[in-house]
């Protein structure tokens, strides 16, 4: 089965080709002009995804050396996401399916974030724990089937990608500083102690650490910030990848799971991804972390979960908030 994806739930236009186990094509035309506005703003997103989507589904098709005709099922992402956002890339789904007269899917993004695990090998086995980490979401999963998921804990405040955002912001890196934050920490020791998050259950939460380092900036002067830059964003990283690893591997002891795996966009950060690597090593667990091009949006993950959706067709599990 050959299933083109589309993804187009926030201000990423991506699309990619599935066949039969193997990723084919992997296309994300990122909207840059966002950076220059400090977020993302939901109407430009719409217009840019309007302008990208034929050429991002072109060279999908072209790298993949695929033709439309061998296309067998469209797959989209179908919330949650910016309704206008999402609604291109729906219809445009729509559109080529009909034309081709193959079915089209709707697919939950956050399950496609889960899904994303298959794509790097070994695949995870069933059930396995993953914590999705992006821009908009913070949740810990318990996954045991394509079509079985439960969602044990969630932030109560900010997503993980939010509060490395913001901090980034605070210290003058353009939005999305999540990755700058990371790449300038590489150079850095984490010497300031910000307090680690206070919740309860499996639950998360990161407003208390974007408090605490708004704070610790406005009590030092600016030649301090920049001198210290490297050592002030190795420490708020440890902050949030140290609770990140010790509330998924906990949950993980406690549900009895051998399997972990870290999604969406934040497990693309370089000290996450060693440090669950280490703590799996140390105490049995398998970790799952998908290659860097799977771990932000992309739509071979959205091409994946279509397949397996059409695959294995059952009750459709409860939306995720
Ligand atoms: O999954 P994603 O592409 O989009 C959403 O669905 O939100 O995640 C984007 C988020 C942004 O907050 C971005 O700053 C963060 O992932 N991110 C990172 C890194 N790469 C991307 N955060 C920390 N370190 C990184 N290396
Ligand atoms: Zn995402």
């Amino acid at each position: 089965m050959t299933v083109l994806g589309i993804e187009t739930s926030c201000d990423d236009t991506a699309a990619g080709i599935y066949r039969d186990g193997l990723i084919l094509s992997n296309v994300v035309g990122r909207q840059a002009a966002h950076a220059a506005e400090g977020g993302v703003i939901p109407e430009l997103a719409s217009r840019l995804h309007d302008e990208l989507i034929g050429p991002t589904v072109e060279a999908a098709l072209t790298r993949a050396g695929v033709t439309a005709g061998e296309i067998d099922a469209v797959a989209y992402t179908s919330g949650p996401g910016l309704p206008g956002a999402l609604h291109v890339g729906m219809a445009y789904a729509k559109g080529f399916a009909l034309a081709l007269g193959v079915p089209a899917q709707g697919v939950n993004h956050l399950h496609a974030h889960l899904l994303s695990a298959f794509l790097t090998p070994p695949p995870p086995e069933f059930p396995y724990l993953a914590l999705t980490v992006s821009g908009g979401h913070t949740e810990l999963t318990l996954v045991r089937g394509f079509h079985d998921y439960e969602v044990i804990g969630k932030t109560l405040d900010d997503a993980a990608g939010e509060a490395f955002d913001k901090t980034a912001r605070m210290l003058g890196f353009d939005y999305p500083g999540g990755p700058m934050l990371d790449a300038c920490a590489e150079e850095g020791q984490a010497v300031f102690p910000f307090p680690r998050p206070a919740v309860k259950n499996w639950d998360f939460s990161f407003s208390g650490l974007k408090t605490a380092v708004l704070y610790f900036l406005q009590g030092q002067n600016r030649e301090f910030i920049e001198t210290r830059k490297a050592d002030i964003c190795a420490s708020i990283r440890k902050t949030i990848v140290d609770f990140c690893v010790w509330r998924l591997t906990e949950a993980a002891q406690a549900y009895k799971v051998r399997h972990v795996a870290v999604v969406g966009g934040v497990s693309a950060n370089r000290l996450l991804r060693r440090e669950l690597s280490r703590k799996c090593e140390a105490t049995g667990m398998v970790a799952h972390i998908p290659a860097f091009e799977y771990c932000t949006d992309n739509a071979a993950m959205v091409a994946f979960a279509g397949a397996k959706a059409i695959e294995f067709p059952g009750p459709r599990s409860a939306p995720t908030k």
